[in-house]
């Protein structure tokens, strides 16, 4: 990452460390991830321990210490979208993107991820791709959706 870009993002915030949350969010935004150097950065910025923008980076689901993919592909497994075959639905998601829920597909197109219920059981069962959801979804519909991505 090119420390001029990390640079410009930092000067947009306020160095403390209740900016810490939003800036951590701008890189995850910028990078899909949180490198490293961007985490030393903005605890040089906040003047906080990088143990503190550590436990910050990783409390929070919504930020990745790996490097995600253009998209993320979420299969719900909450009860009530396990109980209408949410299993099949990550089954199939995996065997079509050549990769285990939790990785990256090795061209960098799709993250695949299990979410718990995120309050839309009625759409169960539901995929989520890049915020979008999808609901009543069926495994053949997989393909489908993996190809409008493409
Ligand atoms: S269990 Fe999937 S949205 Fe509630």
């Amino acid at each position: 990452m090119p420390s001029t870009d990390f640079a410009e993002l930092l000067e947009k915030h306020p160095p403390v460390e209740e900016s810490l949350i939003e800036i951590l969010h701008d890189v995850q935004l910028a990078h899909r991830y949180l490198p490293r150097p961007a985490l030393v950065a903005v605890a040089a910025h906040c003047a906080v321990p990088l143990a503190r923008v550590m436990s910050v980076a990783t409390f929070y689901k919504a930020f990745s210490l790996e490097p995600k993919g253009e998209k993320v592909l979420k299969v719900c497994m909450g009860t009530a979208c396990h109980v209408k075959g949410a299993s099949q639905l990550l089954d199939e998601a995996e065997r079509l993107l050549g990769c285990k829920c939790g990785e990256t597909t090795a061209d960098g197109r799709y993250t695949l991820e299990e979410v718990n219920c995120v309050g839309a059981c009625a759409m169960a069962p539901l995929v989520i791709e890049d915020e979008q959801y999808h609901g009543k979804f069926k495994p053949v519909d997989m393909k489908l959706l993996l190809k409008a991505g493409e």
